[in-house]
């Protein structure tokens, strides 16, 4: 259930750090039927734009990668009209050129989750194309966005989802990279399946906190550098996000934007 009032055309889903980007924000508690979403949402206008933002982890990073309602979470987004959602993450990089502090738009997703729960239709035939997981009009504003607030992010890039919580060994590591993929995550799958499920438009945009433990011999990764970082690159994320915001095209004419067209649907989508 939600607050009939209040609506948004996108969606913002990310670090708390996001608070700051609504202005006269209104925050509303969505119910779904998967549950509860991370947090209350928060609704409001950037540059005439209606916004819904969503804290990924909660407000005070109470849920773990694997135990986030990422169902409840997009459906959340969906039920207030958001059909855009923007999608910032922090990223290990596992190429040594893409460093801490670089911005990447990733075009690819390798999952290598296990035991979440990663579609809403257990009943019925309702298979999406997901050959693209990113929207193709999300990624061109975030790379555009990205561009005008200062340096230029990396335009694509294949990010490997792990089910976490702890970081990858040095081994999976370097088989990632020997694999060519590009970047190393815990919360990108399911979230845009789930997304790409519901009709939204979903495009991420990762800013790389450390070289993931296959890079350096003597290396590794700890929470503290991912989070010191992140949260010293975090205004970057947000005027980025401010921009990309403004360059969404208002009606959404992309494959994803059509991923549910004549599929027969065993209920109907807020
Ligand atoms: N998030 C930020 N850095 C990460 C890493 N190295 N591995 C997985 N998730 C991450």
């Amino acid at each position: 259930m939600t607050d009939a009032g209040i609506r948004a055309e996108i969606g913002v889903i990310g670090g708390s750090g996001f608070y700051e980007l609504l202005k006269e924000a209104e925050e509303v508690a969505v119910e779904t039927p998967y549950g509860e979403p991370s947090d209350a949402i928060c609704v409001g206008e950037v540059s005439g734009r209606r916004v819904a933002f969503l804290p990924r982890h909660g407000r005070h990073h109470s849920h773990a990668p694997h135990k986030i309602n990422y169902r409840a979470n997009m459906w959340a987004l969906r039920s207030l009209g958001a059909r855009r959602v923007l999608a910032p993450c922090a990223v290990g990089s596992l190429r040594r050129e893409l460093g801490p502090g670089t911005l990447v738009v990733p075009d690819q997703l390798i999952d290598r989750t296990s035991g979440r729960v990663q579609t809403f239709y257990d009943d019925g035939a309702v298979h999406v194309s997901f050959a693209d997981p990113y929207c193709g009009h999300g990624r061109t504003a975030l790379l555009k966005a990205a561009a005008g607030a200062g340096p230029e992010a990396h335009d694509g890039g294949t990010m490997v989802v792990v089910e976490g919580p702890r970081f990858s060994t040095r081994a999976e590591s370097q088989w990632f990279a020997a694999a060519g993929w590009t970047l190393v995550n815990m919360t990108g799958h399911p979230e845009a399946v789930l997304a790409r499920e519901l009709g939204l438009c979903y495009s991420s945009i990762a800013l790389v906190t450390d070289l993931d433990a296959g890079i350096d011999a003597d290396e590794s990764v700890s929470q503290e550098d991912v989070f010191k970082v992140f949260t010293e690159n975090t205004a970057l994320l947000r005027s980025v996000i401010l921009e990309a915001v403004q360059l969404l095209p208002e009606h959404a004419e992309c494959p994803c934007a059509r991923a549910l067209n004549g599929m027969d649907l065993p209920f109907e989508l807020p």
